[in-house]
């Protein structure tokens, strides 16, 4: 039993008994921050903040959506747009909020790999951030099928399809999903079931886990600098801030991150109050209706690019790729085999990979909304090859990587 003391304090009764001071250094001020870092480097805390809102929008939603085939389309389109007072705002919030974050997601990933920083035991990192990008695809795609429109009918149909697995026929597979041969009552009480608690509670816990895998290795910064924290920040302690490579997270960094963050909320805002369109698709103001297939199916922009790696192929080949496309970022601190995590303008071949990536999959992303005719199928074809031919390169260009 641990010696308890009469308290002096609340702040000492807590300590006593929850360790709150310790807590207070480990997680706070005396968890270490190196100064050489960007902007970019606020991308994690933008999407805390964004999921939090998405959270919060979520519960308020929650309130009057009905999940029932019958009423799902109206209690969205009619009772929470107009019926409820500021539904509209709540709704406007967690759609522009759903779509935005993919956007700062695909940023934070970009920047991980500009400057490699899934590497020297930065690997959980990444992983658990593949994990989360992963669980919050399933947490969109089940979302999305809730206000049981046109294109979330038809955008469930062709999805669930996708488990009949070509040539395998496993089409049971496809009914015991659906729960019924078609999307129906089962299909979206089951994906409510998802979107509302277990997909959040995964992602809670996976952002648990990515914070957890960023304390010992600490951020990485602009130049992969090999920064001795011990040191460093004794010489921050001992009274040398200006001196010292480091800062604290809390309140030094949290400082900085907040501004960002605050001029992002300003961007947030503009759009849930000027331009919230781009996170409506218009097909899904028309009620579902499984014997009226829309002239063009498509997912949200965010999958526009791995489906339009499934599209220009074969069933079977298509499926395959999909598959690809959908696990190899996992895979990307074991296939870049450099040492050198410092920024990609500095490795050489490695540059002209990042930035071919990077392209590529925009282009992909702009085939993948157009319909599947004439020259955008072809470019669709060729990208979605260069995309699979850029991972199988990896290794080999950066296992001969000069060391930097
Ligand atoms: C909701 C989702 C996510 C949240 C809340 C989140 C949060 C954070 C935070 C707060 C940081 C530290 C500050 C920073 O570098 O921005 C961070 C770093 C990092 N995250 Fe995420 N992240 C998420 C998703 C992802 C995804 C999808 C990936 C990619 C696979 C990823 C990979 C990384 C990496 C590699 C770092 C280390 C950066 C460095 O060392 O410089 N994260 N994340």
């Amino acid at each position: 039993m641990a010696h308890f003391t009469k308290a002096t304090s609340v702040k000492d009764w807590l300590d006593q008994r929850l360790a709150i001071v310790k807590v207070e250094k480990v997680m706070a001020s005396e968890y270490w921050i190196p100064k050489n870092i960007n902007f970019l480097w606020a991308m994690g805390m933008i999407l805390a903040v964004t999921f939090s809102l998405l959270l919060v929008s979520g519960i308020f939603l929650l309130m009057y959506y009905q999940p029932n085939i019958d009423t799902a389309f109206y209690s969205v389109n009619y009772t929470i747009m107009r019926e409820v007072d500021f539904g509209w705002l709540w709704r406007h919030v967690h759609g522009v909020a759903a779509s935005v974050i993919f956007l700062i997601m695909y940023i934070h990933m970009f920047t991980g790999i500009y400057y490699g920083s899934y590497k020297k035991g930065r690997e959980m990192i990444w992983l658990s951030g593949m994990l989360l990008f992963v669980t919050f695809s399933a947490e969109a795609f089940s979302g999305y099928m809730l206000p049981w429109g046109q294109m979330s009918y038809w955008a469930g149909m062709v999805i669930t399809n996708l488990f009949a697995g070509g040539s395998l026929h496993a089409d049971g597979l496809v009914e015991w999903i659906r729960g019924d041969y078609v999307p129906a009552q089962a299909f979206l009480s089951r994906f409510f079931m998802l979107h509302v608690i277990l997909l959040p509670l995964a992602i809670m816990g996976l952002i648990g886990l990515h914070f957890a895998a960023l304390r010992i290795p600490h951020v990485n910064n602009q130049d992969g600098e090999e920064i001795d924290f011990e040191a460093e920040s004794k010489k921050y302690l001992a009274g040398d801030k200006a001196g010292s490579k480091v800062m604290r997270f809390g309140n030094d960094f949290m400082s900085k991150d907040m501004t960002i963050v605050g001029l992002y909320l300003v961007f947030f805002f503009y759009l849930v109050f000027y331009n919230y369109g781009f996170a409506m698709d218009p097909v899904n103001f028309d009620p579902a209706d499984g014997l009226k297939t829309p002239a063009h199916i498509y997912p949200e922009w965010y999958f526009l690019w791995s489906y339009e790696i499934l599209r220009p192929f074969s069933v079977d080949v298509g499926l395959i790729a999909f598959g690809f496309a959908q696990v190899i970022f996992f895979a990307l601190p074991f296939l870049d085999r450099s040492p050198n995590a410092v920024a990609a303008n500095r490795r050489g071949l490695f540059a002209i990979w990042f930035w071919v990536m990077l392209v590529n999959m925009i282009v992909l992303t702009a085939m993948g909304k157009l319909p599947p005719e004439g020259i955008y199928s072809t470019i669709g074809y060729v990208a979605a090859l260069l995309f699979m031919a850029q991972w199988l390169v990896l290794p080999f260009i950066t296992k001969f990587e000069k060391k930097v």
